[in-house]
């Protein structure tokens, strides 16, 4: 058995070459990616998991979980940066595996990123639900509350009484929406990410300025509650918080995605990851110290905890402008990561490891219909049936592998071709990717077993699906060049979402 035919390589010079021949109009300047960056970045993990991640984790001092998980992330940042200046295509982290690692990384860091995007908008979507039930109950409109969480959740009545819940419908139907207008090729555009970004960060600026009157510094003692179990509360809890709202930090790479349309990727690139991870870092903090100093972090153990803090200080209005700033920017989070698992499917099936028809396109609107179809169903069974925290928890671990993976793909590429031209270089190599795969590799051991073991099946399916199909398949190995044909789908996609 030839094991190294697991380890083939793309060439850097294949992979350039094949961006080179890309009809991709170079439309999207520094402050668009720096906004594409921020529009994916800013979603559920503030708007949702801070509330939850503070109430049983961490306390007040959510905000070092903050400062923890940011400075993983800029490591991370860093290296995709270089990975994103040296090979600036779409594909992201699975073409840098491919060129790097060999095929069997790239496959398995496929696979994972399904989590990141495909399980991530899953997520998105259960925090949507909460923020739009909470919406709909201001205007009188209750959505039976059987039909608002997933299967075995309680929910709590008018009347304190709790009833178990059978599916998350909201969540569902989110993703149903999102997939509908994917089918049809509205993606998104960078005009229309600029007015949403605006409007989010325009939420959670209020947020902040408005808030900071009403902190109550008593609020925030004891700063580090103390421990009350493994993971819950003291140091410990700290570091347990950082791993969840690491999910809130997550889509920055999203960025690299946009290399192949960037105007100036070299030195876009850095600039957009890099930026959107500090103004967003600066955001978090602010918010967390503002969300816990209003409130007793007890009291946020809600889906829709900005709206609940504010709340609590009588500012009814103002609750109604958090939820609606939350529903835009949350639909539009789900709509980026819905449509960026898609593009990961095409990419993986135009080079052979999935089946044709997630590279098949519409013949009318010019989409991959039925690889978006499939996620589609499959993301909205997840948000349907699963709770946020799991949700949350298998997205953070399947991102934080992938990372490690990207930080690994840079020495490796450091060592086996030094020559090469590196726009971007990460400064004080190998000490910051190797710190990168360090905090990764903390942030992991963090995780609570149950989603280990959920990841390994999951894992196992993706080592079946490659042995069976992928290894027989694949167009590198087989001599072949990616699948033809279907590069109209890619160029009109791309300009809707450019114009
Ligand atoms: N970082 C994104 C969010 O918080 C995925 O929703």
């Amino acid at each position: 058995m030839n094991l190294g035919r697991y380890l083939i390589k793309k060439s850097v010079a294949r992979i350039q070459n094949e961006a080179k021949q890309s009809t991709l109009k170079r439309t999207l300047g520094k402050w668009n990616l720096l906004s594409l960056g921020i529009g994916c970045i800013i979603g559920a993990g503030i708007f949702v998991l801070t509330g939850t991640a503070s109430a049983n984790h961490a306390g007040p001092a959510i905000i070092l979980s903050f400062v923890l998980a940011g400075t993983a992330c800029a490591f991370a940042g860093l290296c995709y940066a270089e990975m994103a200046s040296v090979l600036p295509v779409s594909g992201s982290a699975y073409t840098y595996a491919y060129a790097t690692l060999g095929e069997v990384f790239a496959w398995i860091m496929g696979w994972l990123l399904i989590l990141e995007y495909g399980l991530a908008s899953a997520t998105v979507s259960v925090g949507w639900s909460g923020y739009i039930v909470s919406f709909l109950k201001d205007f009188g409109v209750m959505i039976p509350p059987e039909f608002t969480k997933a299967p075995g959740q309680l929910v709590q009545l008018a009347d304190g009484s709790t009833v178990e819940a059978i599916l998350n419908l909201p969540a569902m139907i989110g993703i149903f929406l999102v997939t509908s207008l994917l089918v049809i090729g509205v993606s998104e555009s960078a005009k229309v990410n600029n007015i949403i970004v605006a409007i989010k960060v325009t939420v959670i600026v209020a947020f902040i300025a408005i808030g900071v009157f009403y902190v109550n510094p008593d609020n925030w003692v004891p700063f580090i509650p103390e421990q009350t179990g493994p993971g819950e509360f003291g140091f410990d809890g700290v570091l347990r918080a950082a791993s969840i709202i690491f999910f809130a930090y997550i889509g920055f790479e999203s960025i690299s995605t946009a290399a192949a349309e960037a105007k100036d990727p070299q030195k876009d690139m850095p600039f957009g990851i890099l930026g959107a991870l500090i103004v967003c870092t600066v955001l978090y903090m602010m918010v967390s110290l503002v969300l816990t100093g209003v409130t007793h972090y007890s009291t946020l153990n809600v889906a829709d905890p900005m709206a609940v803090a504010v709340d609590a200080i009588g500012l009814g209005w103002f609750s109604f402008i958090i939820k609606v700033g939350a529903i835009t920017g949350l639909s539009s989070v789900m709509l980026v990561l819905v449509y960026g698992q898609t593009r990961i499917f095409y990419t993986m099936s135009r080079d052979g490891l999935l089946p044709a028809m997630f590279s098949k396109v519409h013949p009318k609107f010019r989409t991959p219909y039925v690889n978006t179809i499939l996620v589609g169903i499959v993301v909205a069974f997840a948000g349907g049936l699963t709770p946020i925290n799991v949700l949350g928890d298998l997205v953070s671990l399947g991102t934080l592998s992938a990372f490690t993976i990207v930080c690994l793909s840079v020495l490796y590429l450091r060592r086996k071709e030094p020559d090469l031209e590196r726009p971007f270089k990460v400064p004080f190599s190998p000490v910051v990717p190797l710190l990168g795969v360090l905090c990764c590799g903390y942030l992991i051991a963090q995780m609570p077993l149950e989603i280990f073991i959920t990841l390994k099946w999951f894992f196992l399916i993706g080592v079946v699906v490659y042995l069976v199909y992928g290894q027989f398949n694949s167009r590198l190995a087989r001599g072949l060049d990616p699948r033809e044909g279907d590069e109209e789908f890619v160029t009109e996609e791309h300009e809707v979402r450019t114009e």
